[in-house]
């Protein structure tokens, strides 16, 4: 019988977009559960902020670096630190990512390539160069959106960006399954994070009445997700993406 408790101790994960709002909740349950933490933000001192204050509560290490998620040198960096320092990957979570707001009509070459190299790009180059640290029994968690699936005004790249993810979640669960690694998808809804804010001052109000809940999620109740699929007790969900959106996606 599998272990299917959600204990992390001395289990290795590495979290991008860190000093986020998801990202950020992410790194303090684990770092509650007994992980060692690699934190990576374009957000440096911020990131570098958040491993000082949770190396100092929690028994597992956190280190905190500066990291460009569209950039493959930085990201190979940041692969070279976890293997000098852990040796491997258990856990994998890309959580940067950006929100733009801008209609397909005003969006020109360069914003659409930006919103791109982040949200997508970033995530294949991080994921390829992460697996030969990964053994069999890790797991990688990728950050979708209910705009992949339905789309979203204003924000087509964004949305283009978080459906090719979807894709690319489902294709990295074929190729990646026969080996132990477990790859899913979380797809939030709206969020209370600093991403959401500007969007939610002006459609709050009509996104809420949509939302059978009738509020906006909390980041710990994505990061209690992303937790959940990560851990033993998801030992058997694979490619899979999860919603976690108070009901907007299934209300329509
Ligand atoms: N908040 C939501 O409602 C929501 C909904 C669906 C999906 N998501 C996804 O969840 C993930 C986390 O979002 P969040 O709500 O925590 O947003 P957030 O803005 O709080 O955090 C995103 C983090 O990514 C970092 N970042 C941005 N560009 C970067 C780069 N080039 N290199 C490295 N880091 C970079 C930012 O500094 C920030 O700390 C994102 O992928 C987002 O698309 C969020």
């Amino acid at each position: 019988m599998s272990d299917t408790t959600l204990d992390f101790t001395d289990r290795v994960a590495v979290i991008t977009g860190a000093a986020g709002g998801i990202g950020g909740a992410l790194a303090d349950l684990l770092a509650r559960s007994g992980a060692h933490l690699v934190l990576a933000d374009l957000d440096e001192a911020a990131v570098r902020a958040r491993a000082t204050s949770l190396s100092g509560q929690y028994p597992g290490r956190a280190i905190g670096v500066q990291l460009n998620a569209a950039d493959a040198a930085s990201i190979d960096e940041l692969i070279e630190l976890a293997r000098r320092e852990f040796g491997r990957i258990d856990f994998l979570v890309p959580s940067a990512g950006i929100y733009p707001e801008s209609l397909v009509a005003d969006t020109d070459d360069e914003l659409w390539r930006r919103v791109q190299s982040i949200n997508l790009d970033g995530v294949f180059m991080l994921i390829k160069r992460a697996i030969p640290l990964m053994p069999a029994g890790s797991a990688i968690v990728n950050l979708t959106s209910v705009a992949g699936h339905r789309g979203s005004m204003g924000h087509a790249h964004y949305a283009a960006s978080k459906g090719g993810l979807i894709a690319f979640t489902r294709t990295l669960a074929l190729e990646l399954g026969p080996q132990g690694i477990r790859v899913n998808a979380v797809s939030p809804g709206i969020i209370d994070t600093a991403m959401t804010a500007s969007a939610r001052a002006a459609k709050g109000d009509e996104w809420i009445a949509a939302t059978p809940l009738r509020r906006d999620g909390t980041p710990e109740e994505i990061s209690a997700t992303i937790a959940f699929l990560l851990s033993n007790a998801a030992s058997f969900v694979h490619g899979e993406v999860l919603h976690v959106n108070g009901g907007l996606f299934m209300a329509g």
